[in-house]
């Protein structure tokens, strides 16, 4: 995933498995800069924040940080509601939209983020309700970079959450537990109750179904992702590639200020 000694900006949300993943990367001698989005959700994103930065300043790591409202003029609420999209899909993109960005400007070899077994196979076990062929195809650990996209990376999708967790616990780092409330009981969190369920019966599904898709699945669908780049042209107002006249965060943040 990453040369030893890359500069890697991890995206830190203040949860768990982000922090475990930036103190990781520090310890195994990574230059590692972490980047926290202020989403403007309620208090929330003050705490997470808060979780954030008391972890850069502990290590000593250089923390960038972007808040939506100061610094792009919405918060994720008002965007959701001007775009006509759930919270979660709208905080989605402008999370990929802002991450590459700031990779990208910033010259990193890599963007990290903290996704775990849990969100990868709720993830996947959505795709497959829908047989969405081309989120299947982009579902990788580690997508190349090229073409105004960042190098992206998923280090720990080979634990569970409550590994992370335990991972915080025995280093004594501070996350924030609260779940952000737009979340609640939306298709992700549901998904991830039926595969606990079905884990429970039957242990180590989670892990059959995820490295099963990797190793036979993902080969045969690959082919769509990489259809899909090529008619990706740079947004006229970011430079982000998109298949859109304007890009879909461009078009939401411009909503979202009106
Ligand atoms: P989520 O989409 O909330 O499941 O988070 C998946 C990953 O995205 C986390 O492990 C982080 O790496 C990253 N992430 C989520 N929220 C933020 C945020 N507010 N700022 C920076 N990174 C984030
Ligand atoms: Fe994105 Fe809650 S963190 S909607
Ligand atoms: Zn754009």
């Amino acid at each position: 995933m990453l040369e030893p000694g890359d500069r890697v900006l991890v995206a830190v949300s203040g949860g768990k498995d982000s922090l475990a993943l930036w103190d990781l990367l520090l310890d195994l001698g990574y230059d590692a800069d972490g980047l926290y989005l202020g989403l403007g959700i309620e208090d929330y994103s003050a705490s997470s924040g808060g979780y954030a930065r008391a972890f850069a300043e502990r290590r000593g790591a250089h923390l960038r940080v972007v808040d939506l409202p100061a610094d792009l003029g919405f918060d994720i609420p008002t965007g959701a509601r001007a775009a006509k999209r759930a919270p979660c899909s709208a905080c989605g993109l402008s999370k990929r939209h802002l991450f590459n960005a700031a990779a990208l400007e910033g010259g990193y070899a890599a963007v990290a983020t903290g996704h775990n077994l849990d969100d990868e196979v709720a993830v996947l076990y959505g795709n497959v309700l829908r047989w969405d062929l081309a989120y299947l195809g982009r579902q990788q650990p580690v997508l190349p970079g090229g073409d105004g996209f960042a190098r992206k990376v998923k280090p720990l999708v080979r634990l569970g959450e409550r590994e992370t967790a335990a991972y915080c616990v025995l280093r004594g780092i501070d996350y924030v537990v609260e779940e952000c409330p737009m979340a609640a009981g939306n298709r992700h969190l549901r998904y991830k109750e039926a595969m606990n369920t079905i884990e429970e019966r039957s242990p180590g599904t989670k892990a059959a179904f995820y490295f099963g898709f990797l190793d036979r699945v993902a080969p045969l669908v690959e082919a769509t992702a990489a259809e899909e780049r090529e008619d990706l042209h740079p947004c006229p107002s970011c430079g982000s590639p998109t298949v859109a006249e304007v890009c879909a965060f461009c078009r939401l943040a411009e909503r979202a200020r009106a």
